[in-house]
């Protein structure tokens, strides 16, 4: 990040301590840092310290002093590499989508040929409110970078989706727009992510607790790095920023099978990261089953291993990265799998590892590979897991 022009903007918050950190993590990184605050952001965090920390003065206000002198909105929009606005309020992602233009931050946002980021920070109902997933959605087709908040514990006391991002996932997110290298340049991934769902009738399904956030995350590590993305994504609730990747949504297993079979052809890297039904019921209803017997009785039949499918066609420059969420002699079965499957690489995650696995935002991962390596990693975010990963790969095959 040597030398690179960041600027910060941050909202009313009570997130706007982290802003602290944020700008601290980009000074180590030696990039040259500058912050507009919203006027009641000084509420939470002073002028005092952001200048401070990010060792320039932090601007307000379109004029300075009583001189008539006046904070070019324009000219910091055309200095910046990047303008990441965190945290973002439901107020000032409200007044983006809309153009409204009533303070500094807003008017540089308008200016602003750079990327742009928002990580939104707030409470729980107000994050999922849909005015506020609307201006979400008006910011994201505008081409801003969401940054999603995370589920977490509240100022409120609540609990919920709301949390800012951590810094260290902001900065990251940051270090792989600027680092002009894609490694992945010209290449071309699929993905595929989220659970599935078996139909019983047309109200019940078999289906599981993935949340799909993993394989997004690598879906966007993949694309920062320069691939061409596919992804195949099982039904899940969770709002993504998708932008950029080529997405299509499946239901049960036997979709998400004939498509991945169909996007497999011209994939240098397929990476399998849906927790895909083992077995579907043998035969559906079309109708809703009703409440008359005491006992009702399944029979359930395979689902394709959609896994072993590819791995038995896959040619030899193509990649094929599985997952394993073992509870039980994890390495051994992983292993087991990485062969039997013909993964290039496989990634356990271990449901005994507090915090990994489904629908948390952090993961503690393994990658095993067929020449016996095994690298062991620390429990982190999905995006820095995502990162690992997706390093891993192009330093062993790229
Ligand atoms: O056999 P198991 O389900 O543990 O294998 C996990 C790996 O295989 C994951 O990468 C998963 O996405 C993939 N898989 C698949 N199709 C299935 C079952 C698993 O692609 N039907």
């Amino acid at each position: 990040m040597n030398g690179k022009k960041i600027l910060i903007g941050v909202c009313g918050s009570i997130a706007a301590y982290k802003t602290a950190y944020i700008i601290r993590l980009l000074k180590k990184q030696h990039a040259d840092v500058r912050v507009i605050m919203t006027p009641s952001a000084s509420g939470f965090i002073t002028a005092l310290t952001l200048s401070t920390l990010s060792k320039n003065p932090v601007l307000t206000r379109f004029t300075v002093g009583d001189q008539g002198e006046w904070n070019n909105h324009v000219e910091l929009g055309l200095w910046a590499d990047v303008f990441v606005i965190a945290p973002a309020s439901a107020n000032t992602l409200a007044k983006m989508a809309n153009g409204i233009c009533d303070n500094l931050l807003l008017a540089v946002y308008l200016s602003a040929r750079c990327p742009v980021y928002v990580a939104p920070a707030m409470d729980l109902d107000m994050h999922k409110h849909a005015s506020t997933q609307a201006n979400m959605r008006i910011l994201q087709e505008s081409g801003v970078k969401i940054i999603d908040a995370e589920h977490g514990e509240l100022a409120s006391g609540l609990t919920g989706i709301g949390r800012i991002a951590e810094p260290e996932s902001i900065v990251s997110i940051i270090d792989d727009l600027l680092s002009s290298g894609s490694p992945l340049q010209g290449k071309k991934a699929l993905v595929t992510a989220g659970p599935t769902y078996e139909k019983i009738d047309p109200i019940r399904f078999i289906g599981n607790h993935s949340s799909g956030k993993m394989g997004v995350a690598i879906a966007r590590q993949l694309m920062a790095y320069g691939a061409e993305v596919k992804l195949i994504l099982g039904p899940v609730s969770n709002l993504f920023n998708l932008e950029g990747i080529n997405v299509s949504n499946v239901t049960s297993a036997d979709e998400m099978y004939e498509l991945a079979k169909e996007q497999f052809a011209g994939a240098d890297i397929t990476v399998l990261a849906a927790a895909v039904a083992d077995y579907k019921p043998r035969i559906s209803a079309d109708s809703k089953i009703k409440k008359n017997k005491d006992n009702l009785t399944f029979e359930l039949i395979k689902t394709p291993d959609i896994a072993v499918s590819l791995g038995k066609i896959k040619s030899d420059d193509q990649i094929i990265v599985g997952f394993a969420l073992e509870t039980d002699n994890e390495v051994e079965n992983a292993r087991k799998k990485l062969f039997s499957k013909n993964f290039s690489m496989i990634v356990l995650n271990s449901l005994n590892d507090p915090g990994a696995g489904f629908g948390h935002d952090t993961n503690k991962i393994s990658i095993l590979d067929k020449d016996n390596n095994t690298r062991e990693y620390e429990l982190k975010s999905k995006t820095d897991v995502a990162k690992d990963i997706v390093d891993a790969i192009v330093e062993k095959y790229f």
